[in-house]
């Protein structure tokens, strides 16, 4: 078959044909698994040598052009159908489009407004702190060094060519600001969305959000730190939780901890370990710590006087724990089918 007068034939077909169906059928028969372009790639290995490739780049071209004038005559009878509709008596062009589907409120807004309900009720502020922050606030003020080994599981996004500039990986940054134009005593939490170098999988990803918490007053101590968190854990889980505190490394507070809960998913079906808990029966929260004197001194607050408690709960992790969501990514994906489900 030579191509050239297959591709005259199968356009005279293609504007012959009437409607969209027989379009449909010539081009399953032209160009379809089983059509005439197929029957003749399939001819190749039967050639001599040297006119196969230029067999094979004809046939390709062929196709090409076919699938372009059906897509083209596709169109002509797409905006003929639209004409004849707006033509037709009941067409009225005042009557307003069909609206855009509607998600919900994301789970990490509701969440959030869930826990700053919780903390203004127990006399915290609720602070905003900058998404594109100062290296001072992010890493030096919080007694992280330029060569401190914390600052590569921390690494983010530079912004500016000397390195001053970066997205914030946490909202720790926020607890120096509020020191700095605050009297102790003061209560803070800071929620807001942070920032890491990271390679995503289904439990991380490079932007997620976190809920700083910081008490800065007289004598405060982990009793306290440890009240607030078993309030949180109410407040999220709508029981009371016992706590656990591990030893863990901050460098903005001393003493560090990661704080575990009694796994809530165990208690109420009366388990000994879940898919939760990893079998467990704990599940990590969150760290905190008591915040560091050099941090307090950073923020202007003579440590000498005062002292302070601070947290860093996840929200990602949180909602993902609460809703049961095995993948991180879906947070962000804008999907309307996930959002639908909250
Ligand atoms: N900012 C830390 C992080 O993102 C988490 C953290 C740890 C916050 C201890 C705290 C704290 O306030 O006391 O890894």
């Amino acid at each position: 078959m030579d191509p050239d007068t297959t591709l005259e034939a199968a356009r005279e077909r293609i504007a012959a044909c009437e409607d969209a169906s027989a379009l449909k059928d010539l081009e399953r028969e032209l160009i379809g698994k089983k059509g005439i372009v197929a029957a003749m790639l399939a001819e190749i290995p039967k050639l001599p040598p040297d006119e196969r490739k230029t067999h094979g780049q004809k046939a390709n071209a062929l196709k090409q052009s076919i699938a372009q004038a059906i897509a083209e005559r596709r169109a002509d009878f797409e905006a003929s159908k639209l004409d004849a509709a707006r033509r037709a008596d009941d067409f009225d062009p005042t009557l307003p489009p069909p609206r855009a589907p509607r998600g919900s409120l994301h789970p990490i807004t509701q969440v959030t407004r869930e826990l700053e309900d919780l903390f203004l009720s127990m006399g915290y502020e609720v602070l905003d702190g900058p998404e594109v922050e100062l290296d001072h606030y992010n890493f030096e003020a919080l007694n992280i060094t330029k060569d401190h080994p914390a600052r590569d599981s921390q690494d983010t996004f530079y912004c500016d060519e000397v390195g001053r500039l970066v997205l914030r990986t946490h909202t720790s940054p926020v607890q120096v600001r509020a020191m700095e134009n605050r009297e102790p005593p003061f209560r803070v939490i800071a929620p807001g969305r942070v920032f890491r170098q990271e390679t995503t999988d289904a439990s991380h990803d490079h932007t997620f959000y976190q809920m700083e918490g910081l008490v800065v007053g007289k004598d405060i101590s982990v009793a306290h730190l440890i009240g607030a968190m078993k309030t949180l854990l109410r407040g999220i889980f709508g029981r009371d939780l016992d706590v656990r505190l591990r030893p863990g490394h901050f460098p903005f507070v001393e003493p560090g901890f990661e704080l575990d809960a009694r796994c809530p998913f165990c208690l109420s079906t009366g388990k000994q370990g879940c898919s939760v808990c990893k079998k467990t029966t704990w599940i990590e929260l969150l760290p905190c710590g008591l915040v560091h004197p050099n941090v307090l001194r950073s923020g202007g607050i003579d440590p000498e006087q005062w002292s302070g408690f601070a947290f860093g709960l996840g929200l990602s992790r949180l909602v993902m724990l609460r809703h049961n969501i095995d993948d991180v990514r879906h947070l962000l994906d804008g999907d309307v089918r996930f959002l639908e489900q909250f």
